[in-house]
């Protein structure tokens, strides 16, 4: 089968987040399964091409004052996977993916509304797949460009179309004259399509438009049919239930195993834990705190400051926390009040509370190696990648029961030795600050926290399992096409 896919972020050449660790692993695990995959992303100021070739000179997409012309080039095939750059300088040469502190680009609709429209025009020069499959609120006009202004175009007729939501909190929100300016039809402008109180959402688009719409773990596409998660969509995904469904992501382990790691002080695994020492003594070094006791449990966090993430609950507990025998060690940046918040608790507590404000992949894999629980105590967590490695290096997670970290962590139970982490469900303070008190509990009997540990890294969540269940998705969505068609 010949696969798209299309979305704003994707490793090796681009990262805010998540996402792009999928779109650097999902589609080669399908290229190692036989199938042909291209990947199509924005080329932004920050993508490193080795040997960047012009595959289609110039594209034209219709804006209401005038037309805008981009290209698009190619970095050739790794691991048997193809990625397409799309090239329009003025939109994706700037510092940043999606926005600045100051808040999102103004012309975010523009931006990625002709990154749709160059996907769709230049697979009809470079390959026409059976498969769009497009991921989050970026690339979500195209299954909406696909069955209304190019529904009639023999290119695409029987093309199917694949969903992926990985956040739904983030649904491209633009006011209402946007479909004009991107010379969309008004009648788009309804409850029906993507209408959404008075505005234009791009989400609720591809919900609408989309043969099947997959979300990043089995909990998660449930969770955001109810009012509690759906951010407004749930009714449109509850009507669309049965095309709905969860695939947990998988992760990749030549990354992110302890065995292989490229980024950490020494290697160790499930059967020789003691290279993780080294890890923790070179990670607190890492952080300015060498001198600190090495008997401590590091609690270790590594996020994208917003309020998805739980740091609410984290501000109300660290005074208290700081008071147990514990280190914590946290990177991250984004949310100013958070940042702020980390800033002034490492100033109260410099030798327990430790902070980098930052995005840095080495010490993203130092703190997974050489922290001993992760925390995670997310509002809302579609999958999480972080507590999937933390499994893999014996970083026993302590997270909230919610999307994809309760698909992914057992709880741990002493008596019977089973289970690979904390987990607390109601969303206190209150509630994480006794979860984390258990597992310091647990931590103090190391003949039964390396069970634990253990436990953690016997766990496999690569990509395998998951390929597969993409492939049955497609394979349906096409099958519903051929239906429709015909
Ligand atoms: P989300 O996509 O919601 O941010 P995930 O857990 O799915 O959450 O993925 C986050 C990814 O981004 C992980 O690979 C994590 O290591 C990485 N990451 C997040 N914040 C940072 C940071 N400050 N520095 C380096 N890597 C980070
Ligand atoms: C989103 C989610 C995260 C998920 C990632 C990759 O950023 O917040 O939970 O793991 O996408 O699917």
């Amino acid at each position: 089968m010949h696969i798209v896919f299309a979305a704003s972020e994707g490793l090796p050449y681009s990262k805010t987040g998540g996402l792009a660790d999928v779109l650097g692993a999902l589609p080669r695990a399908l290229a190692a399964a036989g199938h042909q995959v291209s990947v199509y992303v924005p080329r932004y100021r920050q993508t490193k091409l080795n040997d960047p070739q012009t595959v289609v000179r110039s594209i034209t997409v219709p804006f209401d004052d005038r037309y805008r012309f981009c290209s698009v080039v190619t970095d050739g095939t790794h691991a048997g996977v193809r990625f397409y750059f799309v090239e329009y300088p003025p939109y994706f040469d700037r510092d940043a993916l999606y926005g600045t502190s100051a808040g999102d680009y103004p012309d975010n609709a523009e931006r990625f509304a002709l990154f749709s429209r160059a996907v769709l025009e230049s697979s009809k020069v470079l390959g026409v797949p059976h498969v769009f499959h497009c991921h989050d609120w970026q690339s979500a006009l195209i299954p909406v460009l696909l069955r209304t202004q190019y529904a009639e175009d023999p290119a695409f007729r029987d093309v199917a179309n694949v969903f992926t939501i990985h956040n739904i909190g983030y649904q491209g929100l633009f006011a209402p004259d946007t479909l004009p300016l991107l010379t969309l039809p008004w009648d788009l402008f309804t409850i029906a399509k993507m209408e959404f109180f008075g505005q234009v959402n791009f989400l609720k688009g591809a919900i609408v438009y989309s043969d099947f719409v997959t979300t990043v773990s089995r909990k998660y596409s449930q969770e955001i049919q109810t009012t509690e998660f759906g951010f407004g969509l749930e009714g449109v995904l509850r009507d669309r239930s049965s095309t709905v469904s969860g695939i947990l992501n998988g992760v990749d382990y030549e990354e992110w195993s302890p065995e292989a790691d490229k980024l950490i002080a020494a290697h160790y695994s499930a059967e020789d834990l003691t290279g993780k020492s080294k890890c923790k003594q070179d990670l607190l070094t890492a952080f300015g705190i060498a001198d600190a006791d090495p008997r401590l449990p590091v609690i270790g966090i590594v996020s994208r400051f917003a309020a998805q993430k739980g740091f609410d609950l984290i501000a109300q507990v660290m005074d208290r926390l700081a008071r147990e025998d514990m280190i914590v060690v946290a990177l991250g940046s984004g949310d100013r009040r958070y940042e702020e918040m980390f800033l002034r608790l490492n100033k109260q507590f410099p030798h327990k509370i430790a902070v980098k404000i930052a995005y840095d992949n080495a010490l993203a894999h130092k703190i997974e190696a050489g922290s001993d629980m992760f925390m995670m105590p997310s509002r809302y967590e579609p999958c999480g990648l972080n507590q999937i490695y933390s499994l893999k290096y014996g970083t026993v997670p302590i997270v909230r029961a919610t999307g994809g970290l309760d698909d992914t962590i057992e709880p741990w139970d002493a008596r019977t030795g089973k289970g690979t982490g904390f987990k607390f469900t109601e969303y206190s303070g209150e509630s994480l600050l006794l979860t984390i008190k258990e597992a310091l509990r647990a931590f103090r009997d190391q003949s039964s926290w390396q069970l634990l540990m253990r436990n953690g890294m016997s766990k496999n969540f690569s990509w395998t399992n998951s390929a597969k269940e993409y492939i049955r998705v497609y394979e349906r969505a096409r099958q519903s096409r051929a239906g429709s068609a015909s």
